[in-house]
């Protein structure tokens, strides 16, 4: 068993014990249409909006409250600016979750003039899973209220509301905007929660006709479809799969152990959680960092993303990952990929490398390790260990990798393949060797195609277990020859 393996079975043993006794005869998500409950006792509503501060960006200091429209001044609401609505998902705490300053913090620092609101449904979020699944409907109700509340009475743009939801509150979100007198700006889903919703109706998930525009990040969404903590259908306008969306980078055991180790095991909880609060993270990291913007790429489907074949971005067919995501609206949801860091900042350098093999004999190899080094202008980034999963003779193969470092414009290249682990008799009468002629590499971010060829001569021949083979831009290649 894998560590991501078990971590997803320790959250689902996590979740059963918390979560199910007694309560599953309620699992089945109410049939009655949201729409049929509307409306508009503000005594109803439970759940509270918060308009956070950037001085005291965790602290609860001023509520809006609808119905009374002298709250709006007492809390300093600006009117022209903008506003963000976060809404928390699941908590078996029944505090929020560390995350939610963090994130107001980062809108403050990015919209100081903004108004972030944290909505507060923590009582019904700290039921059993399925009950508290069940109140997305009745949260997204109140929110709403609240948003045509504050058009009806001070007239603010509903084109200037912007609400972020995580996990069960990107559903709430969803509902919210489906109810709303207009539609709201923007609703960005970080990995909504998939439990009782991979199947259930629109009316009750997040989905594009919710907002303007929706942007959806998928983080967690390992295992079968329903059993996966993010839900793994694409449900906005742009859905973004970091990593392949299945788990992420930092969240393994080895981490996770070594997590206990330092701070005990009162943090389980968020440490079980890592791949899903990566979505939060994300957006922050894409708040704080405007200069170094995570692109994400329109690809059919992860493994072709894997192969590099996806690093275009004509006709929109790349992103900007979070806040200054390109609002770009297909007919169907556009699935996007990444890869990303394992710590702020996220974002990597992508590139697409392709190569033909060719030799006398022929010749299959699997599962190779190479060490695959890039020298550029700015820096390098050597010995990035990747397995080949596939190399036959005479055929044509093209890879992805990607760099943490921006090494501006590539220079030269270099290729080991190292032996197995294992000793094996096969070397003894095998040629193991590749010629290789010249690389193809294309580059996600810089948009950039170049061709290498080998700095030694015509080809260069890879060996198992040899040297290192060594390419050079082909022009300059030629321009040394003739000197
Ligand atoms: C409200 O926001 C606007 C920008 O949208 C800014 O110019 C103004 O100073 C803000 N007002 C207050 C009282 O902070
Ligand atoms: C691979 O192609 C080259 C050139 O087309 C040819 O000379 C060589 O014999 C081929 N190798 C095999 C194993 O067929
Ligand atoms: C290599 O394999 C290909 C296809 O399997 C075959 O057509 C070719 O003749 C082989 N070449 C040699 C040199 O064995």
């Amino acid at each position: 068993m894998s560590s991501g393996e078990f971590l997803t079975l320790f959250l689902w043993i996590h979740w059963l014990l918390t979560c199910c006794s007694g309560a599953l005869a309620t699992t089945e998500p109410s049939k009655t249409s949201p729409t049929t409950l509307k409306k508009t006792d503000f005594n109803s509503i439970e759940s509270k909006f918060s308009l956070r501060t950037l001085e005291e960006p965790d602290d609860d200091t001023c509520y809006l409250v609808p119905g009374q429209e002298h709250t709006v001044d007492q809390c300093n609401f600006n009117h022209t600016s903008k506003t963000f609505v976060v809404i928390h998902g699941w908590t078996v705490t029944g505090m929020f979750e560390s995350w939610v300053p963090k994130l107001v913090d980062a809108l403050y620092k990015r919209e100081p003039d903004s108004n972030v609101i944290v909505v507060d449904w923590l009582t019904r979020a700290q039921q059993h899973y399925p009950v508290s699944a069940e109140y997305t409907q009745l949260v997204g109700q109140d929110v709403a209220s609240f948003i045509d509340w504050m058009d009806d009475t001070i007239q603010y743009p509903i084109d200037n509301i912007h609400i972020l939801g995580y996990s069960l509150g990107a559903h709430a979100a969803g509902v919210a905007g489906s109810l709303t007198n207009k539609k709201v700006n923007r609703i960005t889903g970080l990995d909504p929660a998939g439990p009782t919703f991979e199947y259930a109706e629109n009316a009750i998930i997040l989905s594009p006709d919710d907002a303007e525009f929706v942007d959806v990040l998928h983080t967690y969404t390992r295992g079968s479809p329903d059993r996966s903590i993010g839900i793994q259908k694409p449900v906005g306008h742009i859905d973004i799969y970091p990593n392949g969306g299945s788990f992420q980078p930092g969240c393994n055991l080895g981490e996770a152990l070594r997590l206990i180790a330092e701070k005990g095991f009162g943090d389980v909880d968020q440490l079980v959680k890592c791949s899903h609060e990566r979505s939060i993270h994300l957006f922050i990291d894409s708040l704080l960092y405007e200069e170094k913007p995570s692109m994400a790429y329109r690809c059919n489907s992860k493994e072709a993303f894997e192969k590099g074949l996806c690093l275009s971005c004509r006709k929109n067919r790349c992103n900007t990952l979070g806040y200054k995501v390109n609002k770009v609206r297909g007919k169907r949801s556009t699935k996007m990929y990444l890869k990303t860091r394992a710590q702020m900042p996220f974002k990597v350098f992508h590139y697409q490398v392709k190569v033909h093999f060719f030799a006398k004999k022929n010749l299959t190899v699997t599962d190779q390790p190479f060490l695959v080094s890039l020298y550029g202008t700015q820096g390098e980034s050597v010995n990035m260990p990747i397995t080949i999963p596939e190399i036959s003779t005479n055929k044509t193969y093209s890879y992805l990798i990607y760099t943490e470092l921006d090494i501006g414009d590539l220079l030269m290249l270099k290729i080991k393949w190292e032996k197995d682990s294992y000793f094996s008799w096969s070397d003894w009468f095998t040629a193991y060797l590749f010629n290789i002629q010249k690389i193809r590499v294309k580059s996600g971010e810089f948009q950039k195609k170049l061709v290498f060829c080998s700095k030694e001569g015509n080809f260069a021949s890879l060996q198992r277990g040899k040297e290192p083979v060594v390419f050079v831009k082909c022009n300059e290649h030629a321009k040394k020859k003739q000197e």
